[in-house]
């Protein structure tokens, strides 16, 4: 794919929040989502004719989706590529043939042809490319997790308020539409109160890469490592306790869980298995749970409500009691397009649950749309706002404009796996630490 073939790839996503946000008066839009105010299709008009000049650091399998998310993106183009393994550049080269190619990317960041730097490298790596990056005065996109330490994490987070740049993370259920409506119906109180929260990531995979000489092991399996990773918190579970945090609209005050290598005995340092509860302050848990050597769960964020359940992941929801009789015009629309989901799908994801078969009807949260995750991909699912967050990254490459509480909720989310892990290792309950706290917590 050398020939770029430009078009508007996020149209779509841009027309939904401008329907969503007229629909619901615009402000509480702005208040479940403050990141979208910018992603509109006006905007989109305003900067077609410009093109932020990206350079990618990392050219692995992230790297690469994003080059391909990248190239058909009017108002991007590729100027740079950098990575230290050979074969990876290479095919990113091939993707992008007239993109300079760099193995240091501290060099790379000298180049003045550069808006904007795309990171998709091992977790270890995040903290000092993004804060080499922001004092070249480049605009930075960084792959999720945020850091590898909370101390890396908090200077990540002290840079950003210190720099005019934009910084984004990588957490596209931030621009996911399922999560967008699914959130305002949340805080509209479609569910009630929200009273649990229960994600859970099963896949079987071991994580392995092949690797071509013992000597390139720890660099290419750098996952399975703690010298470059923090496991199933930092790759996974970071997605999914975002998401609990713009549910609740605050984050938990403690901590326990368990940790263990059960099944893949294979000289790996990481967790093949988790189990953890988060407390917040009103006393709602988030129960999260990830194994990598079963997947019959598949991936789920569930937000349970008094009134009913929000599966994000799955695009449906359900509302207790609706059996008894609808209470309203549009509960009874919801119930017929519910049924007609329920005969389309026939497993209804895997958050079926035979036993409360005739209690709860699926709903679709963007009516017609709904996914079954397996949660297998080591790259990326199909539309789940990777795309369109890159996109908004490109836009403010352009316009200069922050992505409002993008770094807030990248630092909180990635800050609640650390602790996760610290809660594992240390079989005790860690309470989020005052040094780490940053004034856009909320804890009660
Ligand atoms: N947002 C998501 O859903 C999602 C999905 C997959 C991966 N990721 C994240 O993307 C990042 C990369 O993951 P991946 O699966 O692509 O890994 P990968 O191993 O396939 O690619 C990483 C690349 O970085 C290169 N690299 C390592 N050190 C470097 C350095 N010092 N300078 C330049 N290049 C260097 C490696 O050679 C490799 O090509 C990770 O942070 C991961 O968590 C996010």
């Amino acid at each position: 794919m050398s020939k770029k073939t430009e078009k508007q790839t996020d149209l779509g996503l841009r027309q939904f929040i401008k329907d969503l946000g007229y629909l619901s008066g615009g402000a509480a839009l702005l208040a479940t989502t403050p990141w979208l105010q910018s992603f509109t299709p006006e905007k989109a008009k305003e900067i077609q004719s410009e093109k932020a000049r990206i350079a990618l650091i990392g050219t692995g399998s992230r790297g690469q989706y994003h080059i391909h998310n990248l190239l058909p993106m009017k108002h991007a183009e590729i100027v740079a590529l950098c990575d230290i393994y050979a074969p990876n550049l290479k095919e990113a080269a091939r993707l992008c043939p007239k993109a300079k190619k760099y193995t240091d990317y501290r060099k790379m960041l000298e180049s003045p042809d550069i808006d904007g730097v795309v990171i998709a490298t091992p977790l270890n790596w995040h903290a000092p490319m993004v804060i080499d990056a922001l004092s070249a005065g480049k605009h930075v996109f960084c792959e999720k997790s945020m850091a590898l330490t909370m101390d890396q994490c908090k200077a990540i987070y002290d840079a950003s308020r210190k720099t005019d740049k934009v910084l984004y993370f990588c957490m596209q259920r931030l621009f996911d539409e399922k999560y967008i409506k699914g959130m305002q119906m949340i805080h509209s109180g479609l569910i009630g109160d929200v009273v649990g929260l229960r994600c859970h990531w099963f896949r079987n995979h071991d994580w392995r890469r092949p690797v071509p000489s013992a000597a390139l092991e720890r660099q290419i399996n750098w996952r399975l490592y703690r010298q470059s990773s923090a496991g199933l918190m930092t790759e996974l579970a970071s997605h999914q306790l975002e998401v609990c945090n713009w549910a609740m609209h605050r984050i938990p005050r403690s901590v326990v869980g368990l940790g263990d290598i059960v099944h893949w005995k294979d000289g790996r340092e990481v967790y093949d298995s988790v189990s953890l509860t988060y407390r917040y302050g009103n006393g709602v848990k988030i129960t999260y749970e990830s194994l990598i050597s079963n997947k019959y769960n598949g991936m789920e964020d569930q937000v349970l409500g008094s009134k009913g359940t929000m599966n994000l992941a799955t695009g449906m929801y359900f509302l207790e009691g609706e059996d008894a009789s609808a209470n309203s015009g549009i509960e009874q629309l919801l119930s017929q397009i519910g049924n007609k989901v329920f005969a389309a799908v026939p497993a209804a994801g895997s958050s079926w649950r035979p036993e409360t078969q005739k209690a709860y009807k699926p709903h679709y949260i963007v009516e017609g749309k709904y996914h079954i995750n397996d949660g297998l991909s080591m790259i990326g699912a199909v539309k789940d706002g990777s795309d369109e967050i890159l996109s908004a990254f490109c836009q403010a490459c352009i316009t200069g404009e922050k992505g409002k509480d993008i770094v807030e909720e990248a630092y909180c989310a990635t800050m609640l796996c650390l602790l996760g892990n610290q809660a594992m290792e240390e079989q005790r309950k860690i309470d989020f630490p005052d040094e780490y706290k940053i004034p856009y917590m909320k804890f009660e």
